[in-house]
């Protein structure tokens, strides 16, 4: 089991050493620490120095990787093997953004074929929609695009068209309808006009019900297209295979933003921009492939991922982009990582004797500063931060920025040093506060500092970065993964969810009492009758 390896158990023994050291103590002693624990991807850098780490820890958590075979699995999903076993699959979202010659195999067949054919589609689609030659039912050019689709197909270009806001400014309008809530659709069409909105029905399996108005057959061709792996679903479901996108089972739903399902983005962004994106992820990839153990960004980010998560207590690991522009990028961030690695069986189906994947959540700062951002400071609990913060803003406004990147900056310093108890009173007595009532307030001012994070800092948020970005905490989940020998390929965890759903469904219209569930549900139910009749 996991947790009863050598490495596993010299592991815990070196925490309870890093435990008594301190950030104070180790910056203070070895001024090229920052130089030694972070590094970079061009102008992306990734500080990791504030963790709470020796170089005898990296060592250790080298030989974990080892021992895990953390590269053995990783150039198996490059060579295309099927890493994916509860689904028996590939898993080749790398494929997507395969940038080079290099071929990749799924049973003979080269798949970058068709990668590249679905390329080409989303390019002239989107160019036509962009400038004007894709007209609607009345003639008229698009000027909105509604995306219906939930989970990947909504989260990931969603965040990702957010995030390249200033380079959308010449496309059309996006909208992004996920909520079965069907307010979400109708406060979204209430301000549309249907002459100029298209629709991009996204869904990978294509299972869900979704209505399509009926009418003219030629109008729906004009506004809807749909974007999926499952051809058969789409056609049944009145859209031709012209305005069909496609995409294949080796793509996971979270993975999913680099193939059609990035047609959105490719329409709000423009296509080059899509395909910087890809490059972007290309450079981490290739990174991924190639750096060794000790140099590997996503490797180090998954193993300090699993240092604080199992070694160091942590339950949760805070994102905090210091961009309005990633006001999604946590709640994208939610699903690659909490889908992927939220799993308490091993690939071989026996239990997982160690705490797996944390709870992923954010908020831009400085929102979080007035609001949570306490409870990391000075609370009980450790929670790993994520800083992401660009160097230029695409909309500079007097010195906005500059105090943007100083709250950063200022934020991951004050979680490492803290503030001490001589500090907290000095302070105090500076404001001239007498000896008793400042004895009584220094418990209150002290942080223990500490706390660790990481920073990844860069020049600007373009796509190319934000590629890069994405695909370093993808990498970073998988080396998670690795490690404690879960797939983090399927998500078996949503389906009971469903099937009771679609059992209940009939049951709210029913009469009578609700018997066949347990009392609670049983309960509700009648109870939901009652205040609907
Ligand atoms: O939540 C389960 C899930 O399968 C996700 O993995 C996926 O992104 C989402 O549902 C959407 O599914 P589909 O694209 O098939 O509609």
């Amino acid at each position: 089991m996991t947790s009863h390896s050598d490495i596993w158990r010299r592991l815990e023994q070196h925490r309870d050493e890093c435990r008594r050291g301190h950030f104070r103590d180790w910056f203070r002693a070895d001024p090229q620490r920052f130089e030694r624990f972070s590094r970079r991807i061009d102008d992306l850098l990734v500080d990791y120095s504030k963790h709470l780490v020796t170089d005898e820890t990296f060592v250790l958590l080298g030989e974990l990787a080892r021992d895990r075979g953390v590269e053995a699995l990783r150039d198996r999903m490059f060579a295309g093997e099927r890493i994916n076993t509860t689904e028996d699959r590939p898993v080749l979202h790398i494929a997507l953004r395969n940038r080079s010659e290099r071929p990749i195999a799924v049973d003979g067949h080269d798949v970058m074929l068709d990668v590249r054919r679905a390329l080409e589609h989303m390019r002239t689609f989107s160019e036509a929609v962009r400038s004007g030659e894709w007209i609607g039912f009345s003639g008229h050019r698009i000027t909105d695009v509604v995306n219906i689709g939930i989970g990947g197909s909504d989260l990931g270009p969603a965040m990702v068209t957010e995030a390249l806001t200033p380079y959308t400014r010449e496309g059309p309008r996006l909208h992004f309808v996920s909520n079965v809530d069907g307010t979400h659709l109708s406060e979204t069409l209430r301000a549309l006009d249907p002459a100029t909105t298209l629709f991009t029905i996204a869904s990978k399996t294509f299972t869900a019900e979704k209505p399509l108005p009926r009418g003219d057959e030629s109008h729906v061709a004009r506004h809807f297209v749909a974007i999926s792996t499952n051809t058969r679903e789409v056609r049944a479901f009145g859209i031709a295979p012209d305005n069909m996108f496609v995409f294949w089972d080796w793509v996971g739903g979270r993975y999913s933003l680099w193939s059609s399902i990035g047609l959105p983005i490719a329409i709000a962004a423009g296509f080059n921009r899509f395909e910087q994106l890809l490059e972007g992820a290309f450079d981490v990839d290739e990174h991924f492939r190639s750096a060794p153990l000790e140099d590997n960004i996503p490797i180090t980010l998954g193993l300090l991922g699993v240092w604080c998560t199992d070694f160091l207590g942590a339950e949760t690991q805070a994102v905090l982009p210091y961009d309005q522009y990633l006001r999604r990028f946590p709640a994208y961030l939610q699903q690659l990582d909490m889908e992927s690695n939220g799993k308490r069986v091993d690939r071989e189906g026996r239990q997982v004797a160690v705490a797996t994947g944390p709870v992923v959540w954010g908020e831009p700062g400085t929102n979080g500063q007035h609001a949570f951002y306490q409870l990391i400071h000075q609370g009980t609990r450790l929670v790993p931060c994520d800083f992401l913060i660009a160097a230029t803003p695409h909309e500079p406004l007097g010195d906005h920025h500059e105090l943007l990147i100083a709250n950063c900056l200022a934020q991951s310093e004050a979680l490492a040093m803290g503030k001490t108890n001589d500090e907290a009173r000095a302070e105090l007595a500076a404001q001239g506060l007498d000896p008793d009532r400042s004895a009584r307030l220094v418990p209150h001012k002290v942080f223990p500092g500490n706390r660790p994070s990481t920073t990844f800092m860069y020049r600007q948020l373009d796509p190319r970065t934000l590629g890069r970005l994405i695909a370093l905490y993808e990498h970073k989940v998988f080396v998670m993964g690795a490690v404690w020998n879960i797939n983090s390929f399927d998500q078996w965890g949503v389906e009971l969810g469903k099937q009771l759903a679609k059992r209940i469904r009939p049951e709210i219209d029913a009469t009578g009492s609700a018997t066949a569930h347990d009392a609670s549900t049983n309960g509700l139910l009648n109870y939901v009758r009652q205040l609907r009749s």
